[in-house]
């Protein structure tokens, strides 16, 4: 042997001492005690001693080789400490640090609006439907008692699609598509999207109607009269000043609009209401002879009311808002006020 036992010992130890990981130490270990490391190799050599010899050195040896082992172990166990001290003080999580919030999202205010004139007419029984924004000229007019070359047909700035065609202008095709398939009695609201080419403070080329009809033997204009003023005291939850002006419409007689006091100026006229004091909210009236007859409808037995409101100017005068293009411009300044 030409390294005696006690030098190479030394130099394990050494070796063990050294080692500043747990990989490295493997490599120690694998060195001493692996396949060809150095006390396996020592242990088969035994052979070629002599026989006096081998029972002193073999004991040695042995020995040595116990040593060496714990103190590899214990090695590892001051290695393993420290790498989880390590780890403990590296991966230190302050959990008295303030989290990471996620941005809360809100509705849109005329969301807002839709759902709860929605909630409010759910509320006293009525039904909602819906139609189709690409509307046949048929649903849109004519049904409507709106006949091609009507003069009402100008105050509707309507985009046309091809000849037949078109975006609908207003809610009040849904009262025909309704009427055709069921029969009466009917209580009925359709939310939706109109569009016209229209744009100013209070005019935007897309909004928001809502329709509502209700049709059953007896009805009468002072049941329209009483369900709005009910709908708007709920609505804007105080006493907002309300006018029924005589209006005109080809789908209802009498037809009337709705007037709210403008609330930006109290009245008394401002760029908002146009100096007028007043901002339009509807229309609405009782459903005309020919569009029942239009529908199938017996107009010597059911008579019925119908409105059409615009959302966007409810929720303009609801959040005191005095120009409608910011609702649609949606910057998150103006949208997060809303939560
Ligand atoms: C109509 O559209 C009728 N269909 C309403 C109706 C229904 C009458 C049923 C009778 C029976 P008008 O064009 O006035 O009517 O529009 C109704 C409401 O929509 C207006 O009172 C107004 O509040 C709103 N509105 C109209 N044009 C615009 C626009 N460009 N931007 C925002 N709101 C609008
Ligand atoms: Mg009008």
């Amino acid at each position: 042997m030409s390294e005696s036992v006690e030098d190479l010992l030394r130099q394990a130890k050494q070796d063990l001492a050294e080692a500043g990981d747990l990989t490295t130490l493997e490599g120690i270990r694998v060195r001493y005690l692996g396949k060809k490391g150095w006390f396996t190799q020592r242990l088969k050599e035994l052979g070629q001693l002599s026989p006096q010899e081998r029972p002193a050195v073999g004991k040695r040896l042995n020995e040595a080789r116990e040593e060496f082992e714990r103190c590899l172990e214990e090695r590892r166990q001051i290695l393993r400490q420290e790498q989880l001290e390590r780890r403990l003080r590296e991966e230190v999580l302050d959990v008295t640090l303030p989290g990471r919030s996620r941005g809360e999202g809100g509705l849109h205010p005329v969301s807002l609006t839709l759902h709860r004139i929605e909630k409010l007419f759910i509320n006293v029984g009525f039904q909602v439907a819906q139609g189709p924004e690409i509307e046949d000229d048929y649903h849109n007019f004519e049904a409507l008692n709106i006949p091609p070359l009507h003069p009402a047909r100008a105050m509707h700035d309507t985009f046309y699609i091809d000849h037949h065609t078109l975006l609908r202008t207003h809610t009040s095709p849904v009262q025909i598509r309704v009427m055709e398939k069921g029969n009466p009695p009917f209580k009925v609201i359709a939310p939706g999207r109109v569009y016209r080419c229209d744009s100013d403070l209070t005019h935007t080329p897309m909004f928001h109607q809502v329709e509502g009809f209700l049709v059953d033997e007896g009805v009468s204009f002072a049941d329209l009269r009483g369900i709005l003023d009910e709908f708007l005291r709920a609505f804007f939850e105080q006493d907002v000043k309300v006018r029924f002006r005589p209006s005109y419409f080809p789908f209802t007689e009498p037809s009337a609009e709705v007037d709210i006091a403008c609330m930006m100026c109290q009245g008394e006229g401002c760029r908002t209401c146009g100096q007028g004091g007043w901002l339009e909210v509807m229309g609405c009236g009782m459903i005309h002879p020919k569009v029942f007859e239009a529908v199938g409808i017996d107009p010597q037995r059911f008579t019925g009311f119908a409105f059409g409101l615009g959302v966007e100017r409810l929720a303009m005068l609801r959040y005191g808002i005095d120009d409608l293009r910011l609702f649609f411009e949606n910057d998150l300044r103006f949208l997060e006020q809303f939560h």
